[in-house]
């Protein structure tokens, strides 16, 4: 089964084509777009097209605004960047569908740039509903998606609309699906996965996942606890999933099995409440007792870890070691992001604070051989999970 890519979209000078981005980006309260890298992504595709004299129709969601039109997620912060990257002005409108819609997009000229407005403004968008997702095609003759970050929703502009249009794949989504295709098949070795992040139940299925391709899982950050406690440990007043345990015990010996080592921290930084004065002890994890709260892995893991990941061949990295906003429990993230941008391998990063943390500690694309643009696409991929859009895009 094969997706029609941009490379198949041949004599489209004078067409109208409707381009589902993700534009859902951070904005400040002052309405400025905060992290531009979902729309500078989405700029090869934009200028491929344009440079063909096409006319574009970019369709995105912003928020969750659940079907209302409210003025507080409309795609406005979006278009001065957008201006901004591409080197020339667009159009936004403020809708979606509808006569108007119609009447500006009958009279774009080629090489014009229309956005239209977030289409969660629509309860059809999230419904996957049919009628929304013709009146969406019959603005365009072609669709191309290059929404990533949204891929893995059954949406009328992901996925409904490939019925009614000529259906191809956009570069970044490509590129994306390149990488982690990567991860999933066969990977240079050792193949190491970083796991952090506050919650176990949100990572169960990509650590299933994972596990059956990796050959070091090293894990950090709230899910550590859960894996400690299994392990028998007292984690004191730690972020624990009591209700996770059983689960953490299974994963642990489901790894045994099939001799990947998941790492656990031997030693972690606590405090009893997090701040950026917080005073901090870095002890080994059977020292951990009473109101101690662990908040980052400690120097010991950290350096176990490093060396791991200097002699690994391809990294996934998804969440944080610790909570890295804070000052005292920033290290061991931080240590973690340096030896992965360090690494000559194939190195990818997934997940929405794994992306905020890289930023903090002024890490870019250039350190890792590809950043993801989507936190919940690149999980759903990696878990085994079918992606709708991409299912939408497979040649009928
Ligand atoms: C994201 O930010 O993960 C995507 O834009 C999808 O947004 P959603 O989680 O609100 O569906």
């Amino acid at each position: 089964m094969k997706h029609r890519t941009l490379k198949d979209l041949k004599d489209i000078k004078g067409k109208r084509i409707l381009v589902r981005v993700d534009f859902n980006v951070p904005v400040d309260e002052k309405g400025n777009v905060t992290e531009d890298s979902r729309i500078r992504k989405a700029l090869p595709t934009i200028k491929h097209l344009l440079n063909q004299g096409a006319k574009l129709i970019l369709m995105s969601h912003y928020g969750r605004p659940e079907g209302q039109i409210l003025d507080d997620f409309r795609l406005n912060p979006a278009v001065s960047t957008l201006e901004k990257l591409l080197g020339k002005k667009i159009r936004k409108l403020d809708e979606c569908t509808g006569e108007f819609v119609q009447k500006v997009v009958k009279e774009m000229k080629e090489g014009d740039v229309v956005l239209l407005e977030n289409t969660r403004f629509h309860p059809g968008e999230e419904g996957n509903h049919p009628d929304f997702a013709k009146e969406l095609a019959s603005l365009g003759e072609i669709y191309v998606n290059d929404g990533f970050g949204v891929i893995h929703k059954a949406h009328a502009s992901v996925s409904g609309i490939t019925q009614h249009l000529p259906s191809y794949m956009g570069l970044l989504v490509e590129n994306e699906l390149k990488y982690l295709t990567h991860l999933m098949e066969e990977p240079k070795r050792p193949y190491t996965i970083v796991m952090g992040g506050a919650k176990i139940k949100d990572k169960i299925g990509l650590i299933k996942n994972l596990m059956k391709k990796a050959d070091y899982i090293l894990i950090g950050g709230g899910i550590a606890n859960t894996f400690l406690a299994a392990q028998g440990f007292d984690v004191g007043q730690s972020l624990c999933e009591k209700d996770k345990i059983q689960v953490a015990q299974e994963i642990l010996i489901a790894a045994e099995k099939l001799k990947v080592e998941i790492v656990l921290p031997s030693d972690v930084v606590v405090a009893t409440l997090p701040s950026d004065n917080a005073v901090t002890m870095d002890i080994p994890i059977e020292d951990v007792e009473g109101d101690m709260k662990i908040f980052d892995i400690g120097s010991k893991t950290t350096e176990k870890y490093k060396k791991i990941i200097s002699k690994s061949k391809t990294i996934f990295w998804n969440g944080p070691m610790g909570l890295y906003e804070y000052k005292p429990f920033g290290k061991g993230t931080k240590e973690v992001a340096e030896a992965i941008a360090n690494n000559k391998g194939t190195t990818v990063i997934g997940g929405g604070d794994s992306v905020d943390a890289l930023k903090r500690f002024k890490f870019d694309e250039k350190h890792f051989s590809h950043i993801s643009t989507g936190g919940g696409a690149s999980l759903s991929f990696l878990e085994g999970k079918e992606l709708p859009g991409v299912k939408a895009l497979i040649e009928k």
